[in-house]
């Protein structure tokens, strides 16, 4: 039997690229979902995505869809506050919604990182609060977040993302200390959307070559086998593999190849 059969899961960023990937997995390995988004119309996609082709009879089910703006407290909590009323049985949670935001620090809004902040790091960490009671319930609990390469090993003009990323691992080192089963993951470049985030500066138009992008179904498929594995630090690709290994035996090669990508 799958590892995620009948697990309860609340994903977050579900309607995005890898979202809804880790959906349609999920609900192929017979998982019980509670989807959350920003927007209700790619969450709505995003459940059609992942049912489409599935089986009947033979999956998992979405339980609910819950949309919600993590770049609020109030909407957080009340996201919390309904994933306790509709699973109070609560197994997983993957911790995946996150933005991008490129460009060097002096051109970057202060509302621009701040938003970043609040969605991809204090979000995370204030919903993980809230739902700790319920998960606590649970024989087998386990935290999920998705992390980035750029959380091992920062590249210049992506400074404020990496901040966030840095900031996940952290707290997921706190939370492993104290006795929570915790997995942090580490995706290369992936083909989503969030290669084409907000640019801010003079520099050249950021892109990454085709040649050197990930694609989202193995990533997930490399992360969910490490979720059920429960690695505590998950390299859902060989290049993500590579730039780790890289960034700790010689970090300081790292910078240039932001050349790659940039120009
Ligand atoms: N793709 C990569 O190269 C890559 C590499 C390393 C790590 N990651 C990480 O992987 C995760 C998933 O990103 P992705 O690549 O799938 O990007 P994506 O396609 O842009 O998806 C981002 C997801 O975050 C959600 N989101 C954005 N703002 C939100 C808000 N205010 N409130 C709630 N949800 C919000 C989006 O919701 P809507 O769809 O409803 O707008 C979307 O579901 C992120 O944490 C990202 O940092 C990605």
């Amino acid at each position: 039997m799958s590892a995620f059969a009948r697990r309860v899961v609340l994903l977050t960023g579900a309607g995005g690229g890898l979202g809804r990937e880790f959906a349609r997995q999920l609900l192929a390995a017979g998982a019980d979902l509670i989807l959350s988004s920003h927007s209700p119309q790619r969450l709505t996609a995003a459940a059609e995505f992942a049912a489409h082709g599935q089986p009947s009879g033979k999956t998992g089910r979405i339980r609910a869809l819950l949309p919600a703006d993590l770049s609020d407290p109030a909407s957080c909590d009340r996201l919390a506050q309904q994933v306790t009323q509709v699973a109070p049985d609560l197994d997983l949670i993957i911790h995946n919604a996150g933005i991008g935001l490129y460009g060097p620090l002096n051109a970057i809004p202060a509302e621009a990182a701040e938003r970043l902040l609040r969605i991809n790091l204090h979000a995370p960490i204030r919903l993980t609060a809230a739902l700790l009671p319920v998960l606590r319930n649970r024989p087998h609990s386990q935290i999920v977040f998705i992390s980035s390469i750029l959380g091992r090993a920062a590249l210049p003009n992506i400074s404020v993302y990496s901040a966030a990323k840095f900031g996940l691992r952290g707290f997921a080192s706190g939370l492993t200390a104290e006795g929570y089963s915790v997995s942090t993951v580490y995706p290369f470049f992936t083909q989503t959307d969030i290669l084409d985030a907000p640019q801010y500066g003079e520099g050249p138009k950021r892109r990454v070559p085709g040649w050197l992008v990930d694609q989202p179904p193995p990533v997930v498929r490399a992360s969910l086998a490490g979720i059920a594995a429960r690695r505590r630090h998950i390299y859902p690709s060989w290049k993500a593999h590579l730039y780790a290994i890289v960034a700790d035996i010689a970090p300081d090669i790292l910078p240039p190849f932001s050349r790659l990508v940039a120009g």
